[in-house]
């Protein structure tokens, strides 16, 4: 392990004003995103649409990482440039999604457990040759009265320090995800319960496994009610709530911690990552955003809408780039927002 490269990786990740964009939706993911929008989903049109957002101008001045799919990995411009060498030469971290996605957890109803484990040392070798310097696993844990189980916890931290571990010795930046799902009727106060002892799982897994966190991403939920919670929480009160779990419980070592989107809207995404900074609470690891839905969504939208609306939509699209790059130095405002 070049703990040295490693660090130098996480660090361009999540450097002052950038954040990470995640593209790294597996085809099924896909296929519902583009079918909601009225956009067949190919192999062809997944590749004009990641071009899209790979090749937005500007886009490197708030990303400092980008998560792609096996098959994006591979893919190339219409007029034949790498993907991987794009992103490259703008000093975007090309990053893989490695995972092979959350299957039902045995004798644990209503649970998943994260699979990819199985060859992922040659797969990583072999990503590792395609260009990509940080890699992706994310785990899924529902929250209800009764669950997570510690099994599922338990399984679940265990793979992703598997994976760390993984990902470290094939000079791989890993990004740990354990996201809590917003999908639920649980109120905030449960959630915070949840993400702290998932929290707490995965680090004494993480140090058992000997990961170097100084060469680790933390990606993780903020701390929220459930979707169909009678309680929704002001912003002041997941702001708030959130960075006081992170601080309790992610050590001050680890080279970032980045948060996904989760279904939230794009505007929540950006206003609660910029209040967290602006509590005036000293943080030991840089705080900033990978976003999937949270910066996609208006581009996707006005893309498949009009697909020859293609530069348009990367105006879009690096305008929230823009927005959650200043959220993630607590410099965003409305003005911001309106100015573009
Ligand atoms: P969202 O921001 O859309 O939740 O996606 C981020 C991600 O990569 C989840 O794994």
């Amino acid at each position: 392990m070049n703990l040295s490269l490693l660090q130098a990786t996480a660090k361009a990740m999540v450097a002052a004003g950038k954040g990470v964009l995640a593209i790294d939706e597996s085809h099924s993911t896909c296929k519902k995103r583009f079918e909601a929008l009225g956009v067949e989903c190919t192999e062809d049109t997944r590749r004009e649409y990641r071009e899209l957002l790979v090749t937005a101008p500007g886009s490197e001045q708030y990303l400092g990482g980008m998560i792609l799919f096996d098959e994006t990995l591979r893919q190339s411009t219409r007029d034949g440039r790498k993907f991987v060498d794009v992103l490259k030469q703008k000093g975007i971290q090309p990053g893989i999604k490695v995972d092979t996605g959350a299957k039902d957890l045995a004798l644990h109803v209503g649970e998943q457990v994260t699979e990819g484990l199985d060859g992922l040392r040659e797969r990583l070798t072999e990503y590792r040759g395609l260009g990509a310097t940080f890699a992706k696993w994310r785990a899924v844990i529902n929250i209800s009265d009764t669950l997570p189980s510690m099994g599922c916890v338990r399984a679940n931290a265990h793979a992703l320090a598997r994976y760390a571990a993984l990902c470290q010795e094939a000079d791989i930046v890993p990004m740990v995800e354990p996201e809590m799902i917003m999908e639920g009727t649980h109120l905030i106060e449960r959630c915070y319960e949840v993400t702290a002892e998932v929290l707490k799982a995965l680090f004494a897994e993480l140090a058992e496994q000997g990961v170097a966190l100084e060469g680790a991403i933390l990606k993780v939920s903020m701390v929220l009610a459930g979707k169909g919670a009678v309680v929704q929480s002001d912003e002041k009160t997941v702001t708030e709530q959130t960075v006081k779990c992170l601080k309790e419980n992610v050590p001050a070592n680890i080279a970032g911690v980045v948060f996904l989107s989760g279904g939230q809207s794009d505007a929540k995404s950006t206003v609660h990552l910029n209040l967290m900074h602006q509590l005036g609470l000293a943080l030991p690891w840089p705080l900033s955003f990978s976003y999937g839905r949270g910066i996609q969504q208006p581009a996707l939208e006005m893309w498949a809408k009009d697909r020859s609306a293609f530069e348009a939509a990367q105006k879009v699209l690096v305008h929230r780039a823009h927005m959650n790059g200043l959220a993630s130095e607590g410099k965003w405002s409305p003005d911001a927002e309106a100015q573009a």
